[in-house]
């Protein structure tokens, strides 16, 4: 599914996901049932139209959840299972009416014999159901009414709902022998406000507000549209057709079959009818009803509001090129004759790959030229790519349980930088990815309360959970390794055996893991005696990862390497551990960084000892070529001190690979950070930045130095450590100026504003100024929400700037800005920037209006303004004390999105570093305890072990880079 919102996730969906559990209130579900006795009553339903419905006004949903962590056990009985859907929906688009109404058919299979048929509801009232047994497929020809082999009815003993399970039970007097039966299901709901299940959605446009109806079904709410059997393993074909107001339009998984029928006694309504789809899980379905327009290129449409379909050209034009590339790379070819992509205005995730209509919220489909920056542009390559994957990764062949999401999500992360690699080549989406999601996942999975990629859930609660950066980034970084350890053609070839196999069908990590097995002992790649079953087991199954520790013996050229866990606090005590690991090193006279093949295993072993490295003993060695392994590496001091010598050599430090390099950074800070490096070597190796113009190496070091820059920050030394920062990047900042030229490589780009972006934050007089500068001139600019004379690229540290420099006029200039916006990127883009005034009663103001309905900051962006107040130094103990005094109210606004509390909860409590900021944090989470914390419970307690480590480092660290800072020359 989904990638994450904007927000802070660096992984592509991750996160910002899902809401859920509410339902339907009892009056409401009076009014519904009466509602379907109107439309039944078809004469009737154009009064019922202009009634208003009592249960849309008042949002009338009243929030339950289901206690975490139940050993509830929530699968479906066996015995049933669905073959086809026939859907009938209509959607009501008005205030006062956002229910719908529904009829389902569907033909299912009895294997074994039973008394009852259970699927899923949630939400739903349903009206009226039947069952009929069908005859034997053979006898079809030969039916007839008073034939035994005809349609028999079944009496239905009772029906029951069993809310906990989100079960609808039917319950007959006679046992159901195996055979094909039909479940005609009658239902009606409401189009929610939640972004989940079928959901209504607006935009304003001349002062009329416009609505859509849409889905999100990903991963248990399939079953808030329409009773089904709502298991990704529970495949059938759908036939589909959606009734809609005459001057709109609706898309869903596949083409319309034929022409518009109007609908019978609903004046103005006519229903579209879409071809039977290939076998496929209830969470993919889609549909959408709207106004909005479209652009095509051959089968490829994407479609968005009329005022911004313009910004859906570039998805457009890279769209096809990636879906083909696909074809090629899995060998496969896409199997739907059309795709569809969605730009909604609301939209709780990121993007969803369902199959053939994808859906994204907007700041990831759409890109304006001249205001989006060059960031936002690779984003919307980047989701793209990942959705696109997703057709064949997980839409084609599906894990069988939610439990292997990760092999879905790990996948599309995974393949998406190498999917925008083939439309952007300059861009380096596969170089990024190490220091983005790699090395980025590599501090998270450090945490205890981190989980195994293959994590065992079923709750709906339990699998929301696992929508994180674990699931989407490590899994990304265990399947890059593969491809080195495998080589790539092996890699491939596997995959492709595996999906042929799998096809329309699903699977588990354990049918890939036989795959690419066969094929590597095919290929020779791996010895006979070895699966990539025993090696993957250790990657998917344990929470973490090792360090990998490599001393030489500098007299007889051996060196032992061993492995432990990873991990912040007391490192030292550590257990050793038992990883495959796969160590790939060169060394100094070899220098080759492009051979990532494992030279060595660390075969579920503590430590090995390598006989001769092969190089003399004033040579460094690098193990982890490109960082390919997930795995950190520590070194003796004295080759530590071999490779800061040769980074401090100016003319020969690029002799080392830019990806070693940023791993060598990256990796010496978080060694230091853990107490298993001395902070001296790590700083020391630092300053050969001052020299480094390349922007991977910067993009590891900066968020090493942004931890030191939050850790110091109200520190007495922290004018020190400013100064140092500042002369790192001073080089940095001549040779990319602040002039955004329109011409320059997008790399370039990146490295201007990450430079600017500190330089600004640290002070620099330079950088303050001409940001401030060129606030003025749009604000002076006479129509600012046409003419804005800022380069999109620089705009965040512009406004960010800006604001924190200025008061409440610049502020409340930005906020019109925002409210005028027309862009997605551009309005994502002034609201983190609104965080940065240092005026707090403006940020309580701000942080107020998140939680305010019709303030303008839609539900979807609710995360983002707390993060970004709890982002700056002024807003953090806010933006705290208003998540603590305010609990209720913000678990009252939100409603059913909680996955939005878990990000609030981490966005303001990440920074926390004081010994006072863990009691306060602590007091919270017990005060409240796990019945108000609902759903942020997890966050909570992932937070608290975060801040914990974070007063552990001041404790025992923050000595050690003073006395660091106060004697390092520059
Ligand atoms: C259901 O049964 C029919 C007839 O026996 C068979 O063709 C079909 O493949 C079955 N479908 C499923 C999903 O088991
Ligand atoms: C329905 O039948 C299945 C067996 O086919 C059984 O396991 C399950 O408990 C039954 N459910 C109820 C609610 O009776
Ligand atoms: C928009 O509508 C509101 C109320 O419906 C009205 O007060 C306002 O003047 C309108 N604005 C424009 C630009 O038409
Ligand atoms: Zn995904």
């Amino acid at each position: 599914m989904p990638a994450a919102a904007e927000a802070s996730m660096a992984t592509a969906e991750g996160g910002l996901t899902k809401p859920r559990g509410y339902q339907v209130t009892r009056t409401c579900a009076f009014l519904l049932a009466c509602l379907f006795l109107i439309v039944i009553a078809s004469a009737l339903l154009l009064m019922y139209l202009l009634a208003p419905c009592p249960c849309a006004r008042s949002s009338g949903l009243a929030y339950s959840r289901l206690s975490k962590k139940s050993n509830l056990y929530v699968r479906l009985p066996t015995s049933v299972v669905p073959h086809s859907y026939d859907l009938k929906l209509i959607p009501f688009l008005q205030p006062g009416n956002f229910n719908f109404s529904g009829n389902v058919d569907i033909t299912i299979n009895v294997t074994q014999p039973t008394y009852n048929i259970t699927l899923h509801s949630a939400d739903l009232s349903i009206h009226t159901t039947s069952v009929r047994r069908l005859p034997p497929a053979e006898d079809n020809d030969i039916v007839s009414d008073a034939s035994p082999s005809a349609e028999v009815q079944i009496p239905i003993r009772k029906t029951e709902f069993d809310l906990k399970r989100e079960f609808y039970i039917m319950h007959f007097n006679q046992r159901l022998e195996p055979g094909q039966y039909k479940l005609v299901i009658q239902f009606a709901g409401v189009l929610n406000d939640a972004l989940q299940g079928f959901y209504r959605s607006s935009y304003v446009s001349n002062n009329v507000t416009s609505w859509i109806a849409t889905t999100q079904f990903q991963s248990t709410d399939a079953r808030r549209a329409f009773p089904c059997f709502d298991e990704p393993a529970l495949k059938a074909k759908f036939t589909i057709h959606i009734g809609r107001p005459e001057q709109m339009n609706t898309i869903s998984n596949m083409p319309k079959s034929g022409p518009s029928t109007p609908v019978e006694g609903i004046r103005g309504y006519y229903w579209d009818h879409f071809s039977e789809s290939l076998p496929m899980s209830t969470y993919l379905v889609a549909f959408t009803v709207s106004d909005f327009d479209h652009y095509a290129d051959g089968m490829f449409k994407v479609w968005a509001r009329s005022s911004a379909v313009d910004q859906a050209k570039y998805a457009l034009s890279i769209g096809p090129r990636i879906l083909r590339y696909f074809e090629q790379y899995f060998g496969i070819r896409y199997p739907l004759p059309k795709m569809d992509m969605i730009a909604l205005p609301d939209f709780a995730a990121g993007a969803m790959e369902n199959w053939g209509l994808i859906t994204y919220r907007e700041s990831t489909m759409l890109y304006q030229e001249g205001v989006s920056a060059s960031r936002h542009k690779q984003r919307v390559g980047t989701v793209v790519a990942h959705e696109l994957a997703h057709q064949w990764f997980g839409n084609l062949v599906t894990p069988s349980w939610w439990t292997d999401l990760w092999l879905n999500e790990g996948f599309a992360t995974y393949i998406e930088s190498l999917g925008v690699e083939v439309v952007e080549p300059t861009w380096r989406t596969g170089d990024q990815f190490v220091v983005h999601d790699l090395q980025n996942v590599l501090e998270q999975d450090a945490y205890k309360s981190s989980h195994p990629v293959s994590a065992p859930v079923s709750h709906p609660n339990e699998i929301d959970e696992i929508f994180d950066s674990i699931s989407y980034g490590k899994g990304a970084s265990i399947i890059r390794m593969m491809d080195h350890f495998l080589t790539t053609p092996v890699f491939k070839r596997g995959l492709t055996n595996y999906l042929n196999s799998r096809i329309y069908g699903s699977a588990s990590q354990d049918d890939l893991w036989e795959a690419l097995t066969d094929q590597a002992h095919a290929d020779n790649a791996l010895d006979p005696d070895v699966t990539v079953k025993q090696i993957m087991d250790t990657w998917t199954l344990k929470t973490g990862f090792p360090v990998v520790t490599v001393i030489r013996n500098y007299d007889t050229g051996s060196a032992e390497v061993t492995q432990k866990r990873f991990q912040y606090v007391n490192a030292l005590n550590a257990q050793s551990t038992d990883w495959w690991v796969p160590l790939s090193y060169t060394t100094q006279d070899r220098a080759d960084f492009t051979s990532t093949r494992p030279s060595y295993w660390l075969k579920a072993r503590s430590s090995i000892v390598i006989d001769n490295i092969n190089t003399n003993p004033n040579r460094w060695v690098i193990f982890n070529i490109n960082e390919t392994g997930f795995y950190r590496v520590n070194y003796d001091e004295r080759n530590w001190q071999l490779i800061i010598n040769q980074l401090r050599d100016r003319d020969r430090f690029m002799n080392i690979g830019e990806l070693n390099r940023a791993q060598l950074i990256d990796d010496s800070l978080q060694l230091a950070r853990a107490g298993l490096l001395n902070y001296s070597i790590a700083l020391n190796l630092t300053t050969y930045l001052s020299e480094e113009l390349a922007y991977l190496p910067w993009e590891a070091a900066l968020p090493g130095l942004g931890f030191l820059n939050t850790m110091l920050k109200k520190m007495p030394i922290y004018d020190k450590f400013k100064g140092y920062f500042l002369n790192l990047i001073n080089r940095l900042y001549e040779e990319t100026g602040f002039i955004d030229k329109h011409t320059d490589e997008q790399l370039l780009i990146y490295k201007r504003v990450e430079v600017l972006r500190w330089a600004c934050a640290l002070g620099h007089e330079d950088c303050v100024k001409n940001a401030v500068l060129q606030f003025q001139h749009w604000r002076s600019s006479p129509n600012p929400d046409k003419n804005n004379p800022v380069s999109p690229n620089l705009k965040s540290t512009i406004y960010c700037t800006a604001l924190r420099e200025g008061g409440q006029a610049e502020w409340d200039f930005a906020w019109e800005r925002y409210l005028n916006a027309n862009v997605g990127s551009e309005k994502a883009l002034i609201l983190q920037a609104l965080g940065c005034t240092r005026e707090t009663w403006i940020l309580s103001r701000y942080l107020h209006r998140a939680i305010t309905e019709a303030s303008g900051i839609r539900k979807q962006d609710t995360a983002t303004v707390f993060d970004t107040v709890a982002g700056n130094i002024i807003g953090r103990p806010l933006a705290f004390e208003f998540v603590r005094d305010n609990w209720q109210k913000i678990k009252k606004f939100l409603g059913p999105t909680v996955f939005t509390l878990s990000n609030i909860i981490r966005f303001t409590t990440s920074d926390m570093i004081t010994e006072y900021e863990l009691k306060q944090l602590k007091e919270f989470a017990m005060t409240k305890g796990e019945q108000e914390l609902g759903s942020a419970t997890k966050a909570v307690d992932q937070s608290i072990e975060i801040v914990e480590a974070n007063v552990h480092w001041m404790k025992n660290f923050y000595k050690d880079v003073e006395l660091w800072l106060q004697s390092v020359k520059y």
